[in-house]
């Protein structure tokens, strides 16, 4: 069956509510594009609908040079009234993202993405993880307990993969855990011999139910359209099967009040 994250949403957003109200005023999130694309406006549009409803307030700053991004950069980082920075991507490809992300004070890097963010959870001392690896942790946490379950992280990106595996791995989390990736082999094996199977590889309906094992926690974390329309790296017929998270409604909505938490959480340091 499908996994209904709605309780958690509900949760989370209450949650946050609470959290602003007790700020003497609201959350402020500057978002800077580079040459957005398409869908990166229209994640943008939901992302700038969600920060409204809560009291967010969010503004865009755009640029189109790599030099003109740093000095962005620095200038939102020390501007005392923005509390978080989220720097959207695809980034064009002449643009090295270690170089710019490191331009983001770890401070207000909501999304996760500063060297230094990054390194903090190989010290299982997250502080500001990668917004989508921290909403499959919340996803995973609400559904089951992970400590001592195998669980297998199926792409190995920045983004998702990667982080995703060093906060199963953290003391307390304890998840025995094997990563995936292009070029792995037999991957249907390592797929059915875990309790859990996280799958972010951007390949609309990638796996059907031949690589599942029964009564598996599966966490679609790929967004895709494929015919006009939304759908997860994971066939939906597998949640016949397993418990599956949906697309659209699934991981992705979590993250969405995970970079809106984390700004939050920003405000709270900085005032
Ligand atoms: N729900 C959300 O909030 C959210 C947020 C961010 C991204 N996403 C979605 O998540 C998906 C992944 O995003 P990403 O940024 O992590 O993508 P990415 O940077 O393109 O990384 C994809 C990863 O998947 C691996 N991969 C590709 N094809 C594979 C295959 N057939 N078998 C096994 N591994 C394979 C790649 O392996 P190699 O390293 O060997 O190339 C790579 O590690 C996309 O659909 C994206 O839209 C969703």
């Amino acid at each position: 069956m499908f996994i209904n994250i709605e309780p958690l949403y509900a949760s989370m957003v209450e949650e946050i509510k609470t959290r602003i109200s007790k700020l003497s005023h609201p959350p402020k999130l500057a978002v800077v594009t580079c040459q957005p694309d398409l869908s990166t406006l229209s994640y943008l549009k939901s992302q700038e609908k969600q920060a409204k409803r809560l009291g967010i307030e969010f503004s865009v700053y755009e640029s189109s040079k790599v030099s003109e991004l740093k000095l962005l950069l620095s200038r939102l980082s020390a501007d005392i009234s923005i509390d978080g920075i989220l720097l959207t991507h695809p980034l064009p490809k002449d643009i090295s993202e270690l170089e710019v992300a490191s331009m983001i004070s770890p401070e207000k890097d909501v999304e996760g993405r500063n060297p230094l963010n990054l390194g903090n959870i190989l010290y299982d001392h997250p502080t500001f993880p990668p917004c989508t690896a921290q909403a499959v942790m919340k996803v995973i946490n609400y559904v089951t307990n992970p400590s001592g379950k195998k669980i297998a992280v199926i792409g190995r990106s920045v983004t998702v993969g990667k982080p995703l595996t060093m906060l199963l791995l953290q003391k307390g989390v304890d998840a025995t855990v094997t990563v995936c990736h292009s070029k792995t082999q037999n991957i249907a094996d390592i797929m059915k011999n875990s309790d859990i199977v996280a799958v972010a590889i951007g390949k609309a309906k990638a796996y059907n139910k031949d690589y599942f094992k029964p009564g598996t926690i599966v966490i679609d974390v790929g967004i895709n359209v494929e015919n006009d329309e939304m759908c997860g790296d994971v066939d939906p017929t597998v949640s016949e099967i397993c418990d599956l998270t949906p697309v659209p409604g699934g991981v992705g909505k979590i993250t969405t009040l995970v970079l809106m938490e984390n700004t939050v959480r920003a405000a709270e340091l900085n005032r």
